[in-house]
């Protein structure tokens, strides 16, 4: 039996059970020997759920790209790390060994060693999916200095909270980014964000698509000078396993992004593990994971868990759509990509084009398919099986989250027999539970509840950076000794897991986790516009789209509604990014609302999705104002 690599379906449930019975054994195996520790720790795992306090490896020492660059070079340092895939076909594509990603990184760590940056300082990067980013994340671990990537989708002010939140000493970004046909100034985005908040002391520029742009004296500069002056090696800082690796926020249910933190030594051993069962990587394997390393995604499984494994990770800079929707499979064709991971509404938006797009292209190199982020509906599930797969390669349905740091519930390809829209099984140490209204934790099967963990797992999130209480409050007190997970689930008759969405005011468009109070907050800040409440109602592409009640202030009765519509996406926009902009907008006389004032989303919900029937609607004389929701049900969509 392998601890590290399960081969089939016996051994999962041998691994499994082991790794329940005996956690820390099982972990300790594990990092034992697949990865180069500067001093062993001293105990496995030290947990209280109630503080809640989580160590894993307890005093070990190590560095994190010590194992995902050093200890490779010797054994495959002329094997391409990163292949990078330009926006435009045209370009060229570039194939970065571990030797010259080894270089790369270390120039980059002596960089910001000269500008001052050390263990503990917060390095924001608001970069494109090129190879810098990869290198700056590298770069920042190499030295101890804590990334907090910031998706550059999202706008100024979202950077500006961002950066603040983080009090980050120094960014780096690049001149603009192409998407598609599109270019972005993000330098300009930067310097915006810059106007906001004053605690960044250096911003440094990566040259990318060549556009003009400001330089502020003192505090800008481009980096590539600074990189050719730099020496091509730098030591590794030791760090403690639980020392700060990163902060990646996401959104809550407040109007402040929570900015998650992971820590060094449990992060690498179970996104190394996960990455190599979940796609069942083997060495001469190319790689593709669709996301941006802007989210968690890319985090674990475009950069740490790949590199980790010594494996060929694929980063592409553009979108599905662009030069057209054949793109993906151009790709795939082109680098023979073995295993491909992508997000459900990238599959349904691809899915509604010409099926030549996909049928020209040779995809027989792809052994693994994946998903993440939502649900996957059955249409989607069979059209990526049939047309990507061609119904020879498992699909694995991935369950996680930016507070898990690595998949906790999915099939192990080849083992674990998969079924349509089931995330199915929980991974070797992940102990799922279901839990009832009344926080009782439910043990049969054909059932669902709220999906919760019972035991830590090394990738868990530590702590919300700044707010240890919200950490507490939001994943550890809806119920006793659990982690909740904010999702519902339902397990079926062998105890197969099917995710069933959020059950709290999270709202996934697209596969991106948004919270209902940030865009609240935004549109709520628009002078015309007294009230708000957002829900999501469910969209073919994006899985979820929003839908917004709007209350206008006495000034605004008057406005023209489109023109109103139009600068309230514009706001979103402007505080938060393009993603979170609504599908409808609805003004409305009044809101429906609890006798103590709290918005019955619910109901809203029931709206927006076009279930207005008595018996949809439930019991609304709770509300204090009944008669609202007739009107509002009338005026909607
Ligand atoms: C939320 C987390 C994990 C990386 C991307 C999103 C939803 C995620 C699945 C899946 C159904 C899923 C959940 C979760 N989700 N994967 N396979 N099936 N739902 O990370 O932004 O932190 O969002 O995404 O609702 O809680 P995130």
């Amino acid at each position: 039996m392998s601890n590290y690599h399960i081969k089939h379906l016996e051994e999962y449930f041998q691994v499994y059970r082991k790794s329940v019975h005996n956690p820390e054994l099982y972990w300790a195996e594990i990092a034992e020997e697949h990865f180069l520790w500067r001093k062993k720790w001293d105990q496995v795992l030290h947990w209280d759920f109630n503080k809640p306090e989580i160590i894993w490896f307890q005093n070990a020492k190590l560095n994190i790209t010590e194992n995902c660059l050093d200890r490779h070079l010797s054994i495959r340092g002329d094997k391409t790390a990163i292949i990078f895939e330009p926006n435009n076909p045209e370009e060229k594509a570039d194939y970065i060994t571990y030797n010259q990603l080894h270089k790369r990184v270390c120039k980059m760590a002596n960089v910001l060693k000269d500008q001052g940056i050390g263990k503990g300082d917060r390095v924001c990067l608001y970069l494109p999916m090129i190879p810098e980013l990869a290198v700056a994340v590298l770069a920042c671990a190499r030295i101890g200095a804590i990334h907090s990537v910031v998706f550059a989708g999202f706008s100024a002010t979202a950077l500006a909270t961002r950066i603040e939140d983080c009090q980050a000493k120094l960014v780096i970004t690049s001149d603009g980014s192409y998407r598609g046909a599109k270019t972005i100034p993000l330098k300009k985005i930067v310097d915006e964000a810059l106007e906001k908040s004053k605690v960044v002391k250096t911003v440094l520029v990566v040259k990318r698509v060549d556009i003009e742009i400001n330089f502020k004296a003192k505090r800008d500069q481009w980096i590539q000078p600074l990189l050719d002056k730099a020496s091509p090696k730098c030591p590794i800082e030791i760090m403690d396993a639980e020392d700060p690796l990163f902060i990646l926020y996401t959104s809550g249910s407040t109007g402040k992004p929570k900015g998650m933190l992971h820590t060094t030594a449990g992060y690498m051993v179970y996104t190394a593990f996960t990455f190599k069962n979940v796609f069942q990587y083997q060495e001469e394997d190319v790689y593709w994971c669709t996301a941006d390393i802007g989210w968690i995604t890319g985090h674990s499984y475009i950069v740490y868990g790949p590199l980790l494994n010594g494996a060929t990770t694929l980063m592409f800079e553009g979108v599905p759509s662009y030069p057209d929707y054949s793109r993906f499979w151009e790709i795939v064709e082109k680098h023979k990509v073995n295993q491909f991971y992508t997000a459900p509404t990238a599959i349904r938006a691809l899915a509604k084009e010409n099926l030549d797009f996909v049928k020209s292209r040779d995809l027989s190199s792809l052994k693994v398919l994946g998903t993440v982020g939502e649900p996957i509906n059955e249409e989607a599930w069979h059209w990526y099986n049939d047309h990507v797969g061609n119904k020879n390669c498992p699909i694995v349905d991935t369950w996680w989250q930016t507070e898990t740091g690595g998949i906790l519930i999915s099939p192990v390809p080849f083992s674990t027999p998969t079924k349509p829209t089931y995330a199915t099984l929980p991974l070797p140490g992940i102990q799922p539970a279901l839990v009832d209204e009344n926080a009782n934790e439910i043990h049969q099967n054909q059932i669902n509840g709220n999906l919760c963990i019972k035991f830590p797992w090394p990738s868990v999130a530590r702590s919300i950076w700044g707010n240890h209480q919200r950490y507490k409050d939001t994943y550890f007190s809806a119920y006793k000794n659990m982690y909740f997970t904010g999702d519902g689930a339902f397990r079926d008759e062998v105890g197969y897991y099917r995710i069933t969405g959020r059950v709290d005011d999270v709202i996934i468009v697209s596969g991106h986790n948004l919270g209902t109070a940030p865009i609240e907050d935004a549109i709520n800040e628009h002078p015309a516009v007294a009230e708000s409440a957002i829900v999501g109602f469910p969209h073919d592409i994006k899985g979820n789209a929003l839908y917004g009640f709007v209350i206008l202030k006495e000034t605004g009765q008057m406005r023209d509604r489109d023109n109103l519509s139009a600068e309230v996406n514009q706001q979103i926009t402007e505080r938060i990014g393009p993603i979170a902009k609504l599908d409808k907008i609805q003004f409305v006389s009044g809101l429906p609302k609890t006798r103590s004032g709290k918005i019955m989303r619910r109901i809203l919900r029931k709206i927006a999705g076009k279930q207005t029937t008595e018996k949809d609607l439930g019991d609304t004389s709770t509300l204090l104002n009944p008669d609202i929701v007739q009107e509002i049900i009338e005026e909607s969509y």
